[in-house]
């Protein structure tokens, strides 16, 4: 077993630290109030092709590692878990769809190669109101109907919703066969019918822009449709085990973020006429958040690893994002309370990284849901 990261993904790491240090930290504490979306920001990272990094060059990706993707997603989401998640979303859940189905090449070509250089963005459109942590719950329909399919529905909590230009859609073709009948389409903005929902105003993750998105009669051509019909609900849910290391990796940066902040606070604060470091029982505290961080870490890189050797990887994919998920929430709050009052104030950061944890011990697919994955397995 090797732990040392290859050059490649220490400088796709360093290039995420500096990106997120000169780019993002100016300016995070106001689009937390605001909700606004750092959209220059994200094309102008996207210049650097780092969208598609895990996609092979002849679909127009970088043909790097998921891995290297992963370290990116953890390093924008120490300083903006917002970006981050728009950042996992548009490569692993839409970019995601594209590559694990089973469309022909040229039209996997064209629809992730636009996206890996941040020129076109991408979303998941698999959520409804009747279809959460149920996903097969669906009742948005496609119909045939000569060349085109006319589809029919509504999609919720649509992460880049409002911003995107392509949105892979999840849908039946035939009701009656439920998860059978499933296939999937890639449905351009501005498409007749296509429209953005409401937009949802968040506990965190503030300027993420998630959306309700509406279909009302919206005709596709028939080559968009990336899933057969009989195959969408498999192409979902490998495509949420692929992205479910991305969440793994935002809330795993959202842990350090906040820990670094911890740490270096509580080398200047001074109480009782020493740093509060200095107080054993705060030291010990951070010694079992650092320990828990560490493990979490190695849960996420296994995952990534499993991913790109092609091993199994849906239950690493659960384990890792439920153990980082649930290190963000317990450091961040750690991070608040030992920041006393100054933690409780925005100022500070970490307030603001607790509320964005949250999420991502709900968001692709529950804790509650990650359980059920991993103790399926251990039953089968
Ligand atoms: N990979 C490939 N195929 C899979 C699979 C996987 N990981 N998991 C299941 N399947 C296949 C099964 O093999 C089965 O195939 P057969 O019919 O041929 O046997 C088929 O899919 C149905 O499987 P299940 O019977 O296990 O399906 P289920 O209805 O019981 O659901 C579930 C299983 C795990 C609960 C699933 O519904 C699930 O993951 N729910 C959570 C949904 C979720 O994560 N939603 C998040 C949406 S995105 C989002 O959060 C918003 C955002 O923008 C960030």
């Amino acid at each position: 077993m090797n732990f040392t990261l290859t050059q490649d993904q220490q400088q796709i790491q360093q290039l995420a630290r500096e990106f997120a240090e000169k780019d993002l930290l100016p300016g995070v504490l106001e689009r937390d109030e605001s909700s606004e979306f750092p959209l220059e920001a994200f094309k102008k990272l996207g210049k650097t092709g780092i969208y598609g990094l895990p996609y092979p060059t002849e679909v127009g990706g970088l043909g790097g590692s998921y891995l290297s993707y992963i370290l990116a997603v953890e390093e924008i989401s120490k300083v903006d878990a917002s970006f981050g998640i728009a950042f996992s979303v548009d490569t692993s859940l839409y970019g995601g769809s594209i590559m694990n189905s089973s469309a022909p090449e040229a039209i996997k070509k064209k629809f992730l190669a636009p996206i890996t250089y941040g020129e076109k963005i991408g979303s998941f459109g698999l959520t409804e109101h009747t279809a959460g942590s149920d996903a097969a719950g669906q009742r948005t329909v496609a119909t045939k109907d000569g060349d085109s399919y006319i589809i029919n529905g509504s999609k919720c909590f649509n992460t880049n919703g409002p911003l995107a230009d392509y949105t892979v859609i999840y849908c039946l073709t035939d009701p009656a066969l439920g998860t059978k009948g499933m296939a999937a389409f890639v449905v351009e903005k501005g498409t007749p019918g296509f429209t953005v929902g409401k937009v949802e105003n968040k506990m965190g993750i503030r300027s993420a822009h998630v959306s309700d998105m509406h279909l009302d009669n919206v005709r596709v051509p028939a080559e968009n449709m990336i899933a057969q019909p009989g195959e969408g609900f498999k192409l979902a849910m490998k495509t949420l085990d692929g992205g479910r290391i991305g969440v793994a990796a935002q809330g795993l940066g959202i842990a350090k973020g906040a820990f670094e902040i911890a740490r270096k606070y509580m080398m200047e604060r001074q109480q009782f006429g020493k740093p509060i470091c200095k107080q054993q029982y705060l030291a010990f505290k951070m010694a079992e958040l650092q320990t828990k961080i560490q493990a979490a870490e190695l849960l996420l890189y296994k995952a990534a690893i499993c991913k790109e050797e092609g091993q199994p990887y849906t239950v690493p994919a659960a384990m890792a994002k439920m153990t980082c998920t649930n290190v963000a929430m317990e450091v961040t709050t750690e991070a608040v309370q030992l920041l006393g009052g100054n933690g409780y104030m925005k100022d500070y950061h970490v307030e603001r990284m607790m509320r964005d944890a949250k999420i991502t011990q709900i968001y692709e697919g529950t804790n509650e849901i990650q359980k059920l994955v991993i103790s399926g397995q251990i039953f089968r």
